[in-house]
C-alpha cells in the first residue's frame, strides 16, 4: 500500500486516503466468485480493522480487474446498484456513464473503491469554513487500483472518459439510509444530497454522451 500523498503528488492530500496496489501473483485468485466475495467482505468486516481487511480483499480481487469483469459482466447500463446492504455494510456495483461528474459529497462512513474498468478521478475535499468545502487533493484512479476513503471524507468524482467505467465500491456501514451532504459546484455550500437527483444525474448524464454520438 502507497500514501496517496507519495503515489500520486497531489495538490495536498490528505493522508489518511490510500491507494492499495496489485498483490503478488501468488494471492491472486483465478476466478471471480461474487457470492465468495461477498462472503469475504462480510467476514473482514467483522475484523478489528475492519476497512483494512476489506481493503486487502478488494486489492486481491481487483489484481485482475478482467476476472471482476468477467464476474460480474460487462456493464451495460449506468446507475448504483446494490450487491450487498446491511446496517454494517454496504457493497455496490457503480457504473459512471462517460464524463460523469458527481458533486462533492461526503459518505459518513468509510469507503473502499475498486476499479475494475475504465477510470475514476477524485478530488478530495475539506472544511474551509462553515458549511463551505475547498480542494484538498486528487486521485488518478485506473483499472486495477483501490482507493481508501475515511469516514469523514468528502470527494467528487469524475468519469474522465468517452466510455463506461465501472467499480465497485465498499461502505462501513448502511450507505442508503445515511443522511448525506454535497455541495453545490459552483458555490461550493453544503446543501442535503438529494439521492433521486444522483439517480437522475446518472441517467441524463448517459443519455447526453449517447444524444451526442447522433
Ligand atoms: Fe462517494
Amino acid at each position: 500500500m502507497i500514501n496517496l500523498q507519495t503515489r500520486r503528488g497531489l495538490l495536498a492530500g490528505i493522508a489518511t486516503a490510500t491507494i492499495a496496489t496489485a498483490v503478488p501473483a501468488s494471492t491472486r485468485t483465478p476466478r471471480f466468485d461474487l457470492d465468495r466475495f461477498v462472503a469475504d467482505v462480510r467476514a473482514a468486516n467483522d475484523e478489528a480493522d475492519s476497512q483494512r481487511a476489506v481493503e486487502e480483499l478488494l486489492s486481491q480481487a481487483l489484481a485482475q480487474p478482467g476476472n471482476v469483469l468477467s464476474g460480474l459482466g460487462e456493464p451495460t447500463s449506468v446507475g448504483l446498484s446494490p450487491i450487498y446492504r446491511s446496517k454494517d455494510l454496504t457493497i455496490l456495483n457503480i457504473v459512471w456513464p462517460p464524463w460523469m461528474m458527481l458533486p462533492a459529497h461526503n459518505h459518513l462512513m468509510w469507503a473502499t473503491i475498486g476499479i475494475y474498468t475504465g477510470r475514476e478521478d477524485n478530488i478530495i475535499w475539506k472544511r474551509k469554513s462553515e458549511g463551505i468545502v475547498e480542494a484538498a487533493g486528487a486521485a488518478s484512479l485506473s483499472k486495477g487500483e483501490v482507493f481508501s476513503l475515511p469516514h469523514d471524507a468528502i470527494h467528487s468524482v469524475t468519469n474522465p472518459i468517452p466510455s463506461l467505467t465501472a467499480a465497485i465500491h465498499i461502505y462501513g456501514g448502511d450507505f442508503f439510509a445515511a443522511e448525506r451532504s454535497e455541495w453545490d459546484p459552483e458555490t461550493l455550500t453544503e446543501r442535503p444530497q438529494d439521492f433521486e437527483a444522483v439517480q437522475r444525474l446518472f441517467r441524463e448524464t448517459n443519455e447526453r454522451f449517447h444524444a451526442s454520438e447522433n
